[in-house]
């Protein structure tokens, strides 16, 4: 079936969509080369079919998501990209869309900003079975990316994200809720999480920190902008890609981000865990988004005889291990340990809420995070000290 890639209101470029695998058969005239996606890339005015596709694919939901198979076999939908064109590919992270060609359809009317939208595939996906085959697949859930459970949920009259946690101790949500406590002490742009029960489970939930007129950029499709040379870090290659696209400075911003993984011995934060805010309409890049995905940390999935702050921890995205990535930050001096004061206090706090972690895994928890900022302080020290050294020729 022929589409045309929108941008809000703004034709992309033309293409056509195989109905039986929801995937991008050919690519056709391009409208609007500032719009084509990030990363995508146009050689001599034809979008790459293959990244194109690579990058329609990537909003759908991973096949790596807890309960999708289920979920699939409940809404009789064959694949997570077929459920993509059921919602037109839109989302409540950009503003691209698929408007089929024969169709009137304005991003006015449909657009999940300003509109309301089904909880269907949400609920379907938490496991609730509807109960007749009335439901509705137009959902920003069809959009959302991550391997842990989630829906979108209009509370209040704002857009919502409620996320899950993974095995037995279903971390995530207090670890989210521990790192924007972290974040709020230290004044780093970041999405505060509060957590929620659901029948009898706890769940995180965020505001969408994405409006109408904005839209998320991962790193991961600002990184495809370049080749990568074989000599050139990670960390300076994404610094290049982000300063040829003209995106302001927003290296103060990843360390600060960084640092938090640090002391939170964050596993995950990969390149479609961060990125930077653009504006929709006029393509002006508006800075690093806030720090949001921090769930993936402080041992969530280690039984409590593994919980090592010491331990050689696995980091991503430009070092392998944490005391190699924190290496690579160039500047603590804006880290002031006196705000932290208390902060093991405020998670012991914060998990004594939880039926799923019991006091021995409470106590390890905060001994844990209290090791890992007494760990930073001292990485701080020896910096200064270092420099103290250099400038006195010692
Ligand atoms: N508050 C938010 N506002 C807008 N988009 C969000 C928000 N939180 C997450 N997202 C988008 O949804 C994706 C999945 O959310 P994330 O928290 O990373 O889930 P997971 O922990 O399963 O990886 C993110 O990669 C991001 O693109
Ligand atoms: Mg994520």
């Amino acid at each position: 079936m022929k589409y045309l890639l929108m941008h809000k209101t703004n034709p992309v470029l033309r293409m056509e969509l195989d109905e039986g695998t929801g995937t991008i058969a050919s690519v056709g005239e391009v409208f609007a080369r500032a719009r084509v996606p990030v990363g995508v890339g146009t050689e001599n005015g034809a979008a790459n079919r293959v990244a194109l596709n690579g990058w329609w694919a990537g909003r759908a939901i991973p096949a790596s998501r807890s309960g999708l198979r289920d979920a699939l076999e409940v809404m009789q939908v064959p694949s997570p990209q077929v459920l993509l064109a059921k919602c037109y590919g839109l989302s409540l992270s950009d503003q691209y869309w698929a408007r089929p060609e024969n169709s009137n359809l304005r991003w006015e009317d449909i657009n999940f900003f300003d509109n309301a939208f089904s909880e269907d595939v949400g609920n379907i996906l938490f496991g609730q079975i509807p109960e007749n085959d009335t439901f509705s697949l137009l959902s920003p859930d069809n959009t959302s990316d991550g391997w842990l459970r989630k829906k979108w949920k209009i509370i209040g009259g704002k857009r919502c994200l409620i996320k899950g946690g993974s095995g037995a101790t279903r971390q995530e949500p207090y670890n989210e809720v521990l790192a924007s406590e972290i974040m709020r002490r230290l004044g780093i742009a970041h999405i505060p999480y509060t957590l929620t029960v659901i029948d009898e489970y706890p769940y995180s939930v965020c505001e969408d920190f994405i409006t109408a007129e904005t839209e998320l950029v991962s790193a991961w499709h600002i990184a495809q902008t370049q080749k990568k040379e074989n000599n050139i870090s990670p960390y300076s290659h994404f610094q290049s890609c982000c300063r040829a696209l003209g995106i302001p400075d927003i290296k103060e911003s990843i360390e600060k981000m960084l640092t938090v993984d640090y002391l939170i011995v964050n596993e995950d934060r990969h390149y479609n865990n961060f990125g930077v805010i653009r504006n929709a309409d006029t393509l002006e890049w508006m800075g690093f988004a806030p720090v949001f995905d921090c769930g993936t940390s402080l041992w969530y999935d280690k039984p409590n005889a593994m919980i090592r702050p010491l331990a050689k921890a696995p980091s991503k995205p430009f070092g392998s291990s944490h005391d190699e990535q924190i290496k690579l930050i160039d500047n603590l001096d804006w880290l002031d340990f006196s705000l932290l004061k208390g902060v093991e206090e405020a998670f012991f706090d914060i998990l004594s809420g939880s039926p799923f972690i019991d006091a021995a895994r409470r106590d390890a928890l905060c001994r844990g995070l209290a090791k890992r900022v007494a760990m930073l302080r001292d990485d701080k020290k020896r910096r200064a000290y270092e420099t103290d050294a250099c400038e006195h020729g010692g």
